[in-house]
């Protein structure tokens, strides 16, 4: 029998049992051992909501990781393909501190506004209708490949001005850096995919580019990165463009599919939640703000202690990894009632699956409003859907995200979308 803090295997957080269901292990770490030293994953893993809030305003927690990773690569001549994709990860601002980080944050705020979210509600509407449209009139559907993956790179191509004919390529280059990104285990070769899918998106937006640049633009996102600047005139340099719309493409895809999969799984769990949902449309936020709480698609936020840290008397050495775990934290009892329940009216929710602090979730608003109108509406739209209880469900064995390889479901029939507006 384990003593209270020898956790064994608990603080592996790619063991089998662990990808597929990993609440019941953090539970027990948060209980018995809040911040709990992973020797699987030589990082510290803080698992209690009020210590991840706090350590996500920390600034002795850095969120520079690359940089390290850049220098080490650079000293073993390592390929200069490898060297350049390190180089636009590098370059992300989700990697910078301080001033860097700010002034990147300060720019890009002012071209990724809430205006042109709200201004993404009917291309939304409209583009999980067409998906919707493509399924067949009924019988068993994968709702992960025809919905939950194309609606969010759909939307993120189109806020970037991507020409529908590029769409699947655009896709496929996003899904090879990502394996990479979120730390795929089971995927030997995610280095050479992506770094070949970096260096084709990289020269893919240095083409969209120079168009925007040379048309003097003024639609997309894209356009008002490129032309925007601030009160002292200062503007994204050319990397600096290509990083940030790499980020964009990859933060705003992968991260979304999750939200959309496992909110439609956990109302397919769920029945009474979800017609509760459709019976009160005005449910839809704090709905999506329980999906986020109650199986978010960020496992943790990754920081690198730039100075000890005590806490809870353990000391957390200069250069020690930590990974602060946003499913243990929004599963917290001392935070949440029925912490394990999903409650679509859940008020208050002080969930934080977008982080906190200065790295707070640039697209928080678009992800909520791509929950907020697509879960519903292929609810209303698949008559009797349901969890397809004859196939399993695959987790992805990742350690950032939590990630359904498919969903497969049923549905009796598909009504038009004039018939549930
Ligand atoms: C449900 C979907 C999403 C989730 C769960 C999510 C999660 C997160 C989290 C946890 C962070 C903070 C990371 C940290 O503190 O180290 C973050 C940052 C970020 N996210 Fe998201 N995200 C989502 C959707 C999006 C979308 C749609 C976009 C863009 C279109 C986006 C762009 C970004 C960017 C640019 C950052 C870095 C912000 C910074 O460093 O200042 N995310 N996201």
């Amino acid at each position: 029998m384990a003593e209270p803090g020898d956790l064994g295997e608990l603080g592996d957080l790619l063991r089998t049992e662990a990808v597929a269901e990993p609440f019941p292990d953090l539970a027990r770490i948060r209980e018995e051992d809040p911040v709990h030293w992973s020797s699987r994953h030589r990082a510290w893993l803080i698992t209690r909501h009020d210590d991840c809030a706090a350590a996500h305003t920390d600034s002795r927690l850095s969120s520079d990781r690359m940089t390290p990773i850049l220098r080490r690569l650079e000293e073993r001549r390592a390929s200069p393909q490898l060297i350049a994709m390190v180089s636009v990860l590098a370059a992300w601002m989700t990697f910078k501190d301080g001033e860097d980080h700010r002034r990147l944050r300060r720019l890009v705020n002012r071209a990724f506004t809430p205006r042109v979210v709200a201004l993404m509600r009917d291309q939304i509407a409209a583009i999980a209708d067409g998906l919707v449209d493509e399924l067949p009139e009924s019988g068993a559907v994968d709702l992960v490949s025809t919905f939950a993956y194309p609606l969010p790179a759909i939307v993120i191509a189109e806020m970037l001005g991507v020409p529908s004919e590029d769409r699947d390529r655009f896709k496929s280059w996003s899904s090879d850096i990502s394996s990479l990104v979120f730390g795929a285990v089971d995927d030997p070769d995610r280095h050479e995919r992506a770094e070949s899918g970096m260096t084709e998106l990289v020269e893919y937006f240095e083409g969209l580019i120079e168009s925007s640049a040379s048309r003097g633009g003024d639609e997309s996102l894209l356009d008002h990165l490129v032309r925007v600047r601030d009160e002292d005139d200062d503007a994204l340099s050319r990397n600096e463009l290509l990083a940030m719309c790499t980020l964009l493409l990859f933060g705003g895809h992968e991260t979304t599919t999750n939200l959309l999969s496992s909110g439609i799984l956990a109302l397919l769990r769920n029945p009474d939640q979800k017609d509760r949902l459709l019976a009160d449309p005005s449910l839809a936020e704090t709905a999506v703000e329980e999906f986020m709480r109650f199986d978010g698609p960020s496992r943790m936020s990754v920081r690198v202690a730039a100075a000890p840290i005590e806490l809870r008397g353990k000391e957390i050495r200069a250069g020690d990894r930590v990974f602060l775990m946003l499913a243990a934290a929004n599963r917290d009892p001392s935070r949440f009632e029925r912490p394990n329940e999903l409650d679509v009216g859940r008020k208050p929710n002080q969930q934080i699956g977008f982080g906190l602090g200065p790295h707070y979730c640039l697209g928080a608003p678009l992800a909520r409003l791509e929950g907020q109108i697509a879960i519903p509406q292929l609810f209303r739209r698949l008559r009797s859907l349901e969890l397809d209880t004859g196939a399993s469900l695959a987790w992805r064995p990742t350690l950032l995200s939590r990630s359904l390889e498919s969903l497969p479901a049923r549905y009796g029939a598909v009504l038009p979308a004039s018939a549930v507006a």
